[in-house]
């Protein structure tokens, strides 16, 4: 397999070989576009326990059991500090897109959340039961430097 093999093209051998060693499979899709986390929820469902999304930083809302038994939810969102700019301070990456300058972009301080989601899964089938986006707040978040 190539390292930069397009993931539609080999996630189904990829999880027909887990598929023999355990029912519970836990997809992370690590992508940028909605519209390729949608669709590859669609492809895996019934054949893994739950796809999810990261990278965006932003959650969405759109948690659901698909018809075959998989959970899915676009994008888990983040644990961190929210009045930020996906975590980093909002000043320093302002000035980075105004200037198109490397920039150092320190971690932000402040009020923190910590998002994700929650699901029920049967051992048996693998299938997801229950799924619930969570999204806490946690209070002031300090940097530790
Ligand atoms: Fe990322």
């Amino acid at each position: 397999m190539a390292p930069l093999e397009n993931p539609f093209n080999m996630i189904e051998s990829a999880v027909d070989c887990l598929r023999q060693q355990t029912s519970l499979i836990l997809v992370d899709f690590h992508a940028e576009a909605t519209s390729e986390k949608i669709a590859m929820g669609w492809l895996l469902d019934g054949k893994v326990s739950l796809v999810v999304g990261t990278h965006t930083h932003v959650q969405t809302a759109d948690e659901k059991i698909l018809p075959r038994g998989t959970g899915y939810l676009t994008d888990a969102g983040f644990c961190g500090p929210h009045l930020s700019v996906i975590g980093r301070e909002i000043e320093p990456v302002i000035q980075g897109f105004k200037t198109m300058a490397p920039m150092r972009l320190p971690v932000a301080d402040g009020w923190g959340k910590m998002q994700g989601v929650l699901v029920d899964v049967e051992i048996s089938s693998g299938q997801v039961k229950r799924i619930e986006r969570i999204s806490r707040d946690l209070g002031s978040v300090v940097r530790h430097s």
